[in-house]
């Protein structure tokens, strides 16, 4: 089956940059958001993003109105009935995505795919409200989606070998470069990076280092591109947390646990560059 038509919901951080790359790459795109107003703003971030792309140099002003020409969004679910891929990009709960799929499923043909863009829920947990639970895949972009290169292609023990294929050669046919991984609770990444950014909050609260040191030791140290309380501001300590109290649950070792200063954090309203304040200040 050929991909030509491609459905993101949520127009949020990721599903903004999720839209954006799927246009560039020449698919049409019909982004849904809940409202006009937050609809207006997401592709708002494209717009914008394109716009810096232009003032780079990176991306020419004919190029930028090509991409956008291939956008459309819309508030209504009804309207996604005709693409061949949906890619949920939805606020990060399963209560959420669970009902979008629910009402998806009749509505799309039998033979589109359904992704999720989940770093944490389970890909089961979501395809099981669907009857096409074996063409349901994750599909785990990185933020900021138009730069990272790589896609986390899930398969839960449901997804058929050949709704995995087609997801893969979709992602790379974004220009990312995909890795397969199985449905466990934080896929490849998170599972590795979560602990690190949970430790370096651990480093500060025992005094290892000043915020900017252990930063500059990781990318000077390591050749990381962000240190981790850099990423960790980038990424959301809203976000960090929440993903690390589902891996907790599920893995039930201390190394997921958020550690007390993060949830301080949190509680706080100290999100990071979101809310203009996090480990620095924005
Ligand atoms: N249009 C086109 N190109 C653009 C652009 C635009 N608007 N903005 C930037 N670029 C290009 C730049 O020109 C540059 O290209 P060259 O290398 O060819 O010069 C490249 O993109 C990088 O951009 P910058 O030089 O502006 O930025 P940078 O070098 O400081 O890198 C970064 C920025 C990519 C964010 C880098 O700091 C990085 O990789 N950070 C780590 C990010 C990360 O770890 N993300 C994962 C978070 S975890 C996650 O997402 C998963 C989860 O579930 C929580």
């Amino acid at each position: 089956m050929q991909i030509k038509k491609v459905g993101v919901a949520g127009c949020g951080l990721m599903g903004a940059g999720i839209a954006q790359v799927c246009a560039e790459a020449g698919y049409d795109v019909l982004v849904r958001e809940v409202s006009d107003d937050l609809l207006k703003k997401g592709l708002g971030k494209i717009d914008s993003f394109l716009a810096k792309g232009v003032e780079k140099g990176k991306v020419t002003a004919e190029r930028k109105q090509e991409v956008m020409g291939r956008l459309r969004g819309t508030t209504r679910v009804e309207d996604l009935k005709d693409r061949d891929i949906v890619i949920e990009a939805v606020v990060e709960n399963l209560a959420a995505k669970r009902e979008l799929f629910q009402a998806l499923d009749p509505l799309c043909a039998a033979q589109t795919l359904f992704a999720s863009n989940t770093s944490s829920l389970s890909i089961t947990e979501m395809a099981a409200v669907t009857k096409r639970a074996d063409r349901f895949v994750g599909l785990h972009f990185f933020n900021p989606v138009p730069l990272m290169k790589l896609v986390e292609v899930v398969r839960s023990p449901l997804t058929s070998p050949e709704a995995l294929d087609a997801a893969f050669a979709f992602a790379q046919s974004l220009g990312k470069q995909p890795v397969r991984a199985s449905d466990k609770t934080g896929f490849i990444v998170n599972r590795l990076l979560v602990p690190y950014l949970l430790d370096a909050i651990r480093a500060l609260e025992e005094g290892a280092g000043s915020v900017e040191d252990i930063d500059k030791g990781m990318v000077l140290g390591c050749g990381h591109p962000m240190g981790p309380l850099t990423l960790l501001d980038y990424v959301g300590l809203d976000t960090t947390y929440f993903i690390a109290n589902i891996m907790f649950d599920e893995y039930r070792e201390p190394a997921y646990a958020p550690p007390p200063l993060l949830k301080r954090m949190v509680l706080a309203g100290r999100l990071g560059r979101k809310s203009g304040q996090g480990f620095y200040t924005y």
